[in-house]
């Protein structure tokens, strides 16, 4: 007989019953939670190789606000996005990974979480994303903000923090370099946070679960 372990493949949608409990636990606490190397090593490698694959043209510019609102204010938010529709194997396995998460969170934390949609973002040298939240209450169902980062070698001084102002903290901040496999996740309504220049492209996906508003007929 072999003395192999069956292959396992980082495509399967992997799940983390010790991570998600991590994740849990911080953000009924403090509703918010950073671990360094919390996605699978090779998905987030095959996420960094792909999200440099995009032809150009798919990324378009960002804006803020929605529907009639929306705005492109480059001052404001400086980066360009790719939605992620899960047409490769590496985003359906990033999907996978973030269902198996919403999955987790829904039985922990009875949260709800309905949906998730999830778009890569690239910031050029200098781009930001200045303070803001990414819902407000009443107005939007996003319930949980996500973003994971896909910048392997990269050093604190290349600068690109997240910076999060939850308000258990002093008015500095909680600040996030934008490392490979790093993942933030926090409650949408309740984090501002910002983006602030990098000296390299820096790379991420921002994601958002979001709870069914539609009304019981
Ligand atoms: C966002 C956002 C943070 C980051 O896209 O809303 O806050 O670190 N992104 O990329
Ligand atoms: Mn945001």
């Amino acid at each position: 007989m072999s003395s192999l372990q069956a292959p396992t493949s980082v495509l399967d949608g992997a799940s983390a019953p010790l991570l998600f409990d991590l994740i849990a636990n911080d953000l009924y606490r403090d509703g918010y939670s950073v671990h360094t190397n919390a996605i699978p090593i090779e998905l987030a490698a095959l996420l960094a190789a792909e999200v440099r694959l995009l032809p150009v043209n798919d990324f378009k510019k960002a804006g803020i606000g929605r529907d009639q609102q929306h705005r492109l204010k480059p001052l404001v938010r400086g980066d360009h996005i790719s939605w992620i529709n899960g047409n490769t194997l590496v985003t359906q396995a990033w999907l996978a990974w973030a269902a198996s998460l919403q999955m987790a969170l829904n039985q922990r934390l009875l949260l709800g979480l309905f949906s998730f949609e999830s778009h890569f973002a690239h910031y050029a040298i200098g781009d930001v994303y200045t303070r803001h939240q990414d819902a407000f209450k009443g107005e939007t169902n996003r319930v949980l903000s996500l973003v994971t980062y896909l910048n392997p070698d990269w050093n604190e001084a290349d600068g690109g923090q997240l910076v999060l102002y939850p308000k258990n903290l002093n008015q500095s901040g909680l600040q996030v370099s934008p490392c490979l496999a790093t993942l933030v996740v926090f409650l949408s309504e309740e984090i501002p946070h910002e983006v602030l220049a990098a000296l390299g492209d820096r790379y991420s996906i921002a994601g958002w679960f979001r709870v069914n508003n539609a009304p019981i007929i």
